[in-house]
């Protein structure tokens, strides 16, 4: 018995593969390193004391996709976060979006089936979610107001789990909806390693903090919310990563479709969260007003209450704790994996 976790080198991929291990589970990693490194895989090792069975695969390539399910009979759930992820490249690119994105779950999903393995975890996102009416978002609020097409690829993908799922009663899918994951491993040897300029909050305050960038950038400062700076539910990624061990318990009790919020159910504004991190690093950070970000929402922030009811997996770390995490995973690795 193995779960296969695709993009497994990556941020949240990472990570979750600690804590799947942690939990006493086996892991296959696949990835072809498209936004990772390979250190990750040492790193991972050193973390874990694990060395874990690791296949080089584009997610989108059937032959690649069909050897490694060959290769590893034990699969018996795949956790899938390859994916791109970056919503202003997705206006740029769509087609890009759309054929990587739902390309790469289909590819996965009809292996899955050809090898009879029925267990699978959707990395969603709070994006499905739009700009919410009301929050907080509950998993029932209208999940189909994406704004951009790396949006509709999670809308568009949940669609198609519930039809799976419709046609295949023995199929176990849980869709989980992240809100913002910030923070790093408190081993500070894995974290978030962004190309380029980051287009996230957290990476750039990190970033600016470490001195690649002379201030932070607060988009919008008049945005309907107490300070004026849009608010998010950052949830820290050690407890997004437990989620989805919790969730992969719930697959295994053959629970069908499930979907779940994955946040803490409290939204801290850009100011806030600036000065969580000035708080970490002991300094004040120079910051750059700036108007608001295209397409932006004003705020979010998540209902958790069915995973804890259902999952009985609930946020733990603070605010405080996700900017000291970040902060000791920058500052031990100014250049991220690229050393
Ligand atoms: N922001 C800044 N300065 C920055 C970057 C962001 O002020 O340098 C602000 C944004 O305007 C927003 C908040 O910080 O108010 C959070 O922005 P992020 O880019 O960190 O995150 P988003 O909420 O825009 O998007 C994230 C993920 C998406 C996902 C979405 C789900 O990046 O993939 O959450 O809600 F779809």
């Amino acid at each position: 018995m193995a779960i296969l976790v695709t993009g497994g080198a990556g941020y949240i991929g990472s990570h979750t593969v600690v804590e799947l291990l942690a939990a006493g589970y086996e892991v296959v990693i696949a990835d072809n390193f498209y936004n990772s490194s390979p250190k990750v895989l040492d790193r991972l090792k050193t973390i874990t004391g694990v060395d874990v069975p690791f296949v080089e695969c584009d997610v989108c390539d059937k032959d690649q996709v069909e050897n490694l399910f060959s290769a590893h009979p034990e699969i018996d759930a795949v956790i899938h976060f390859a994916a791109y992820k970056a919503v202003g490249e997705s206006v740029e690119k769509p087609l890009d979006y759309y054929e990587n994105n739902i390309g790469g779950a289909m590819t996965i999903l009809q292996a899955m089936k050809r090898h009879g393995v029925k267990n699978f975890v959707f990395s969603s996102s709070a994006t499905v979610y739009g700009d919410p009416e009301t929050v907080p978002c509950t998993e029932d609020s209208p999940a189909n107001g994406a704004t951009n097409p790396y949006g509709w690829t999670k809308v568009m993908q949940e669609q198609i789990l519930r039809d799976l799922c419709v046609s295949d009663k023995k199929m176990n899918v849980a869709i989980l909806r992240y809100f913002n994951p910030i923070g790093a491993h408190p081993s500070g040897l894995i974290g978030e390693d962004p190309n380029g300029i980051p287009n996230n909050l957290l990476p750039y305050i990190a970033q600016a903090a470490i001195g690649k960038y002379p201030a932070v950038r607060v988009f919008g400062t008049d945005y309907p919310t107490p300070d004026g700076t849009g608010v998010r539910d950052y949830i820290h990624v050690v407890d997004l990563a437990k989620g989805h061990v919790a969730a992969v318990k719930k697959l295994f009790t053959k629970c069908g479709l499930v979907t779940y919020n994955l946040g803490t159910g409290n939204g801290y504004s850009v100011l806030q969260v600036i000065k969580a991190y000035e708080k970490a690093i002991g300094r004040e950070l120079e910051k750059n007003y700036l108007p608001r970000r295209a397409g932006d929402i004003a705020e979010n922030y998540a209902d958790p209450r069915k995973a804890r009811e259902e999952l009985g997996w609930t946020a733990q770390y603070t605010i405080d704790d996700m900017c000291a995490h970040s902060w000791n995973w920058q500052s031990n690795n100014p250049n991220g994996y690229k050393e």
